[in-house]
């Protein structure tokens, strides 16, 4: 399978996108046009995954993961080319679920490789976005200066970086409010679910799947994993808390836990602590399937009078 690509991105809001144009004209950057692009955003169990139908131009599947951070950071993604959009958009649809969909217009330019989108967001307002498209052999510090000069250029203030993407913007409300519990909950209960079939349980044939939504909006999933030597194995809530970690993630907003063989499976008192150490006592855990049954309880009643670093000297 080829590497995912990368680049190194900014986004922000964009106060004066008619300034925005005039400067990266200016500058030299060519003037690809403008493209209506409508992004369907399905619940991935690892990273994120979207549909993009494109007007002009085809559609195209992108699987993605970056941080949240409020900074140029470092994007990894596959873009596959699809033929039938609206076949592929219900085939995910119906096996993953749809979590957003994101409609803009969008004004290309671009200026020594990177990529200048001046977006306009349907209940969202206009944005800009800089992307240096990195090749595979690059440090990407070249990507990441020519970044930083745009943003000179364009004036764009440290405190309209927007660290979420379209689609956790747009599911958090304009008004920056969380997604409703009990969406949250549904489509964090489905991506358990959908990992629960990758669980490595050879031993005890009880399929686990554990889903954490960080306060950043992403969603990581993962599976128990157990080993010959029986202590060994792993909680699918400790593999979640090491993927989301990977991914930058450094507080966990919402829980979900599904287990094959059990309709409510409460988190092992391990697990309990492992989560707390990224969460508060009232972040709230799901355990169920989707579609129900369901019991949401918070983490401070799971695991009432927990040990935190306050105890720890220094
Ligand atoms: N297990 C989890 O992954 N999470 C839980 O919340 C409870 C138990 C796993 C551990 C082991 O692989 C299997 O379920 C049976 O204990």
């Amino acid at each position: 399978m080829a590497p995912p690509r990368r680049n190194v991105e900014l986004k922000a809001r964009d106060p004066h996108p008619e300034r925005s144009l005039e400067r990266a004209r200016a500058l030299g950057a060519d003037d690809r046009g403008e493209l209506r692009q409508r992004d369907t955003y399905f619940a991935a169990p690892n990273g994120r995954l979207k549909l993009r139908e494109q007007e002009p131009g085809g559609a195209e599947l992108i699987a993605y993961e970056r941080s949240d951070a409020a900074r140029a950071r470092e994007s990894r993604y596959r873009i596959v080319a699809v033929e039938d959009p609206a076949a592929v958009r219900e085939a995910l649809d119906a096996a993953l679920g749809t979590v957003v969909v994101v409609d803009k217009r969008r004004h290309l330019l671009e200026w020594q490789g990177v990529r200048i989108h001046l977006d306009e967001v349907e209940g969202l307002g206009a944005f800009v976005e800089l992307e240096g498209v990195a090749d595979s052999a690059s440090d990407l510090r070249r990507e990441a200066d020519l970044v930083a000069r745009l943003r000179e250029v364009l004036e764009i203030a440290d405190d309209a970086i927007e660290a979420a993407g379209y689609a956790d913007l747009l599911r958090a409300g304009a008004n920056g409010a969380r997604p409703a519990a009990e969406d949250g909950a549904e489509e964090l209960l489905r991506a358990a679910e959908a990992v629960m079939a990758r669980a490595h349980v050879p031993y005890s044939r009880f399929p686990v799947g554990a889903a954490l939504r960080t306060t950043g909006g992403q969603v990581v999933a993962a599976t128990n994993v157990e080993n010959a030597a029986y202590p060994q194995g792993q909680c699918a809530e400790a593999s979640a808390i090491g993927a989301m970690v990977a991914a930058g993630g450094t507080e966990i907003a919402e829980v979900a836990v599904v287990a094959l063989h059990l309709d409510i499976c409460p988190p092992c008192g391990g697990c309990r602590q492992r989560l707390s150490e990224f969460a508060r006592p009232e972040t709230p855990v799901h355990l169920g399937r989707p579609g129900g049954p369901r019991r949401t309880i918070a983490l401070g009643e799971l695991l009432p009078l927990g040990f935190t670093s306050e105890g720890l000297p220094g």
